[in-house]
């Protein structure tokens, strides 16, 4: 039996998608609270992680070993990398780095060590299914990479380093801790995340103005998404 574990960082990316949860009870385990039980049908397991990689990661692992998810799916908000992606856009992942990783006495900077990757592959089924339903809700998105880190990227110098180095289309600072999470315990894994600021110049006006509706089209993709599954 499919369960899906749905990730938001802060209260604002999951507070629709927790209000909409039927038959839901909850269970706290290192202070997060995960709501067990079903959105448009589906057995849903739902967090807020917190903000940050170890906070994700301790989310993920938790979902999977205690609650069962078979896959996860993160939702929320990003700076945008790319000219292509506008605030209010979408950005899905088809791999996920940590720009803040850097062993490079030697190692390309982004190389996590021990499963020697940089890029953690999104599962392309669901990364598919998130293109088509971006699609058909006529919604302007981009697959591409996600860049996560423990910093909010707010200088144009960061971005353009961002970009440069991993060719990525926006950035935050959670979905790749989950993807590494993922990918070490073979859960299928990819992230939704809607453009709420530029990563730079007047980055902190734009996020507290656009973060709620980003926030918003993201529960609204990941609702389609679990809707149009068969
Ligand atoms: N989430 C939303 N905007 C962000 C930014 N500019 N940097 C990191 N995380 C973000």
């Amino acid at each position: 039996m499919q369960i899906t574990g749905i990730i938001g960082a802060m209260d604002v990316e999951v507070a629709i998608l927790r209000s909409m949860m039927k038959n839901a009870r909850t269970e706290t385990v290192s202070g997060i609270d995960f709501i067990i039980g079903s959105l448009e049908g589906r057995r849903v397991v739902l967090a807020r992680s917190g903000v940050g990689k170890v906070f994700a990661a301790l989310c993920a692992q938790t979902m999977i070993l205690k609650f069962g998810v078979t896959e996860i799916v993160n939702s929320g908000v990003a700076g945008t990398l790319t000219p292509e992606l506008h605030i209010g856009d979408v950005a899905i992942s088809t791999a996920c780095v940590q720009h803040d990783m850097d062993t490079s006495a030697g190692d390309p900077v982004g190389l996590i060590s021990g499963i020697n990757m940089i890029e953690l592959p999104a599962d392309t089924k669901i990364a598919d299914e998130l293109d088509r339903v971006c699609a058909a809700a006529n919604v302007n998105h981009r697959l591409g990479v996600i860049a996560s880190g423990d910093q909010f990227v707010h200088t144009t110098e960061r971005r353009v380093w961002i970009v440069s180095t991993f060719n990525a289309s926006a950035v935050e600072m959670e979905a790749a801790a989950i993807a590494q999470v993922c990918f070490v315990n073979k859960i299928p894994f990819a992230a939704i995340r809607v453009i709420s600021d530029e990563a730079s110049g007047d980055v902190k006006i734009d996020y507290m103005t656009f973060v709620k509706a980003a926030a918003a089209t993201s529960s609204d993709i990941a609702l389609r998404w679990l809707r149009a599954r068969a």
